[in-house]
Parts: structure tokens; C-alpha cells; sequence
């Protein structure tokens, strides 16, 4: 296996990472007030909101932690589409780009209106409807039996749904768990990430709006197949639920060119492309955190992306990866504390990508 790229992050060994932590831990508290918990969801408006964590894993593989919700498992809601969408390059690869853009959308999170001007192709990979034309993508692929073009199939799921008599387990997990797998495997964890079934629930049973976009992108060709199968794996993925902890962990493999520092096999296991790797975190800094990114870009300095459960997974190329969580939003849906100690961070240590 290719070597990993150490020597960024020896450039930064004067810094005392776990300090650095602690302290901005302490500086936080006042600011924790500030903002709302997303009330879009029971199962997200009933966190207490008064919670801070953070943590950074380095391209080493050491962990560093404070805060005391670092070990906490949070619904990381729209950091999983980070995850999403390098699987869906792997399997797809360029052709992906057919389906979804590339350029920030200026908007929030959930809207509609681009898509009717733009013949259903979303913006790009991180608002609500590009990431579901993403698990549409990991959905046919894994499930491309029970997927279907077929009309007649289409008519079962009209009616299905408009006489409310879905269940969930009328739709195969393959994809889902093909999903958690992989966050498994990135963090190197079997026992620290789960699906909340309660949150699931709560995304299916508000998710009006996200089922939408995904029938206005159908009407459009760009999404194809089963669409509640898609939405089912895309309300389950948004329901993944972990700790900063684990979180540092699971993103690592983007600050260490594709590689995963946590892999036991000798030399470092390859988890996606180094090319992939670049381009997602592109992206991130572009379109992570809907249309405050620029804000985010501007004020840390590094690829972000950012959760309406008030997590933030954040990325040092060749040092390491960050993740915070605090549950208290700003107006655009990113943690107001979590984007505060991520600005901190980056000035305090000097990691700022410019
Ligand atoms: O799809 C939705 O509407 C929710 N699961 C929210 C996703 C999300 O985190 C958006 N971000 N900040």
C-alpha cells in the first residue's frame, strides 16, 4: 500500500491538540445557548440541547476528545451524505455527475425551486435533493431486483402509500445496511453506530417534502426506480447515530487520501480513490453547509459538512479529521456552537487550509 502522507502532520507537532481541545470546551459554554434545536422532527426537537462535543483524530490514528457529549451518540443526519456520496463514485464513478451537480445552490437545504429550472438535476450532492439522487444511485445498485421502471410496480406504490399502509418492512435494508457497513468499516467499529428506528420513523412520517424531490426528479428521468425504496433508505440513513468520537473516526480516511490509519492490516487499508477523496472534500467546502457555506469557508478555512442534528464533520488534508456536535442551529441549519469551535480550532492550531 501507498505510504501515507505524514509529513503535513509533522509540521504541526509543536500543537497540543488535546489543550487546544479542552480549552475551547470551556470558551464554548456561554455560547451554547445560542440558536435553535430543529423541531422538523419530535425525535430531534426533544434533545437537550445544552450539549457540546468535540473531537480530532489524526492521520496516526490518535484520538483526542472534550467536551462532555464527546462520547454521546447524535443523529448525524446530513453528514451521512458525505459517506453516500463516496459510495456512490465508487460504484457509479463519473457517471454520477449526470444525476448531480457540482456548484454551491445559494439556498437552503430542502428546497425545490432550482430543480424545475435546472430539468431536475440537483445542484449538488449535499442538499436534500442531490442526496437522494445519491442513495437513489447506491439503492439501484444494490437493489436493482426489486428496483423496476415498470409501471405496473409504480401503481402498487401510489397506492400503497396513499392508503397508508406502508410499513417498513415492506422494503428491503440492502442498501441501507450496505450504508452502515461502510460506516462501520470506516470507523473501524462494530458496536458505536446505529440506525435510530425512532428517527427513521419521524423522517418518514414528515418527509413530505423530501418525497417531493424525489417524485419531481423522477418526472424528470434523473432519478429512476422504486422511488419509497429510495426514500426508506434515505430517511434510515439520515437517522445514523454515533458520538464526535466516532465520528472523527469515520471521516478519517478523508484526511488521509482515502486511506483508513485505523485499519489493522499491514500498511493502511484503501477505503476510496485519493481522487474521490478530493473531490469530496471539494465539494464540502463549496456546498457543505447549504447557503452559509461561505460563511463556513470563510470563517474556518477548511471542508465541512455540517448536520440539522448539530454535528459538523470537518477535514485537515494530511492532519486529521474533526467532528463537533452541539444541537442549538443557526438560520441556515449548522450548529451555532459547533461552527464557533471549528473557527476557534483553526485559528488556535493553524490549520486553516489558507
Ligand atoms: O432530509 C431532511 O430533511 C433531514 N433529514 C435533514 C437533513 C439535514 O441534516 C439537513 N441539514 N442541515
Amino acid at each position: 500500500s501507498s505510504p501515507l502522507f505524514l509529513s503535513r502532520l509533522s509540521s504541526f507537532d509543536h500543537v497540543d491538540w488535546q489543550s487546544i481541545l479542552n480549552d475551547i470546551a470551556t470558551d464554548i459554554q456561554p455560547y451554547l445557548a445560542k440558536g435553535k434545536v430543529a423541531s422538523y422532527i419530535p425525535a430531534l426537537a426533544n434533545v437537550d440541547p445544552h450539549q457540546f462535543g468535540i473531537a480530532f483524530t489524526d492521520i496516526r490514528g490518535n484520538t483526542y476528545k472534550a467536551g462532555p457529549s464527546a462520547d454521546t451518540p447524535f443523529s448525524i443526519q446530513s453528514i451521512s451524505k458525505v459517506f453516500a456520496l463516496v459510495m456512490a463514485l465508487d460504484l457509479e464513478g463519473e457517471a454520477l455527475w449526470k444525476k448531480v451537480g457540482r456548484e454551491p445552490s445559494g439556498g437552503r437545504f430542502n428546497s425545490i425551486v432550482q430543480l424545475e429550472s435546472e430539468q431536475g438535476r440537483p445542484r449538488n450532492p449535499f442538499i436534500n435533493a442531490g442526496a437522494i439522487a445519491v442513495t437513489n444511485s447506491i439503492q439501484q445498485h444494490y437493489c436493482s431486483g426489486s428496483d423496476s421502471n415498470n409501471k405496473e410496480d409504480d401503481k402498487k406504490l401510489y397506492t400503497r402509500q396513499y392508503t397508508h399502509k406502508t410499513s417498513p418492512d415492506e422494503y428491503n435494508s440492502i442498501a441501507i445496511n450496505k450504508i452502515l457497513d461502510f460506516l462501520k468499516t470506516c470507523a473501524q467499529t462494530d458496536q458505536d453506530i446505529r440506525i435510530d428506528p425512532e428517527v427513521a420513523r419521524s423522517e418518514a412520517l414528515f418527509g413530505d417534502r423530501n418525497r417531493a424531490l424525489a417524485y419531481f426528479m423522477r418526472s424528470y428521468g434523473v432519478v429512476q426506480g422504486d422511488i419509497g425504496q429510495t426514500l426508506h433508505t434515505y430517511f434510515h440513513q439520515c437517522a445514523l447515530e454515533m458520538s464526535v468520537t466516532t465520528l472523527s473516526k469515520a471521516g478519517l480516511f478523508l484526511a488521509a487520501a482515502g486511506q483508513n490509519p485505523l485499519a489493522e492490516d499491514d500498511g493502511a487499508m484503501l477505503v476510496t480513490s485519493h481522487d474521490h477523496v478530493d473531490r469530496v472534500n471539494s465539494l464540502m467546502m463549496l456546498c457543505g453547509h447549504y447557503d452559509m457555506s461561505g460563511d463556513f469557508a470563510f470563517r474556518v478555512g477548511l471542508a465541512g459538512k455540517s448536520g440539522v442534528g448539530g454535528g459538523i464533520l470537518a477535514v485537515v488534508p494530511d492532519v486529521g479529521t474533526l467532528a463537533v456536535w452541539s444541537p442549538r442551529l443557526n438560520k441556515a441549519g449548522n450548529s451555532y456552537a459547533g461552527t464557533l469551535a471549528l473557527e476557534w480550532f483553526s485559528g488556535r492550531t493553524g490549520v486553516n487550509l489558507f
